[in-house]
């Protein structure tokens, strides 16, 4: 078995920590670990199973001697390093929004949509609150149909990244504890940026690009997990017995038929899934929780990588 060279950027970010706290545990001898960062301030040692690593400044001949890079950064960054790989053809796994709308470059959830990874060097990793519904959309869709999507949110403060849970932190002193109903910049038809995300990386995983799909994103005063509230409708008239057996088929998924143990979400791999709800024979409601730092983002890139080293390379 030969040895893979891995790369890590963004180390001291929220999901860049989760990300290392989820390799330690697997710990593959065959996977080599390089910690970098792109700012000159940031380079120090990182204690990694039991041993001291030097963090490294990331530049283009320590890219060169990977064969896999894992961004954990903001977009302009992740745009710099992610374009230097696909120059020096290493395969890079970006957790920012930079690349994931962009033609040729796939926006992969392994249970979704492994099987149309083109080969492309750049493989974006999609939004944290998109993961946890498009794994039983796309089970629903293969059996029924899906005509519409209406998402409503509940998106904690570790959304945001390590300033987020600052910034809750100040709001709890400040006893100023609201709802915030609109989260990124609104366009002109008064859209929010996280809503335009949801809605076209929904139709991209799914690859239906004409699926109706709206968003409401709201942010809550809750440090870690996201909640989405999914309406649906199908062409095909639903069975609900029939939708919770494909989706206990799924096994990243957990149903919670009552008792919502919901303390138990954070810091857990799976998507929970309860009040599943009809509405119609033709539609149906059901509520998802997710932890956004695992699924919705760091194990979610770390499957990808599995997935990719076993489809390259043929482990
Ligand atoms: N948080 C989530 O739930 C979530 C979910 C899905 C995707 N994402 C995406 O994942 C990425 C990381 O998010 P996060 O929540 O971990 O953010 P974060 O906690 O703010 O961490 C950002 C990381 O990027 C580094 N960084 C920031 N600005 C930089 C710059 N100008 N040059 C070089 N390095 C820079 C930071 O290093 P320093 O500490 O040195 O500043 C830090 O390591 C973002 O693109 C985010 O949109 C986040």
């Amino acid at each position: 078995m030969r040895n893979y060279h891995i790369g890590v950027v963004g180390i001291s970010g929220l999901v860049g920590q989760t990300f290392i706290n989820i390799i330690e545990k697997e710990n593959y001898p065959f996977f080599q670990w390089h910690f970098f960062s792109a700012h000159q301030h940031n380079l120090d040692k990182i204690s990694f199973s039991n041993q001291q690593y030097n963090v490294e400044l990331i530049s283009e001949d320590k890219i060169k001697a990977l064969d896999y890079l894992l961004l954990f950064t903001p977009e302009d960054v992740s745009k710099k390093y992610a374009r230097l790989c696909e120059k020096n053809h290493v395969y890079a796994i970006d957790n920012s929004s930079y690349f994931r709308l962009k033609r040729g470059v796939c926006l992969i959830v392994p249970e979704v949509n492994i099987s149309s990874y083109n080969k492309h060097y750049i493989i974006s990793n999609p939004n944290c609150s998109t993961i946890q519904c498009v794994v039983p959309l796309h089970l629903i869709h293969q059996q029924f149909k899906l005509k519409k999507v209406y998402y409503h949110t509940y998106q904690s403060y570790s959304g945001k990244g390590k300033d987020g849970l600052k910034e809750l932190d100040d709001k709890i002193n400040k006893n100023d504890l609201n709802l915030i109903p609109c989260i990124g910049k609104v366009n002109l038809d008064y859209i929010s940026s996280e809503e335009e995300k949801m809605v076209a990386e929904t139709r991209k995983i799914l690859q239906l690009p004409k699926l109706a799909v709206f968003a409401c994103c709201v942010r809550i005063p809750s440090f870690y997990c996201h909640g989405v509230n999914v309406i649906f409708q199908c062409h095909k008239k639903i069975s609900l017995n029939k939708i919770k057996e494909i989706l206990k088929s799924q096994r990243i998924i957990k149903l919670i038929d009552e008792d919502y143990p919901l303390n138990l979400i954070h810091g857990t791999n799976e998507i929970y899934i309860m009040r599943i709800r009809k509405i119609s024979n033709y539609e149906l409601s059901f509520f998802t929780i997710s932890d956004n730092l695992i699924k919705g983002s760091a194990y979610n890139a770390y499957q990808i990588l599995h997935h990719l080293i076993g489809l390259n390379h043929q482990i």
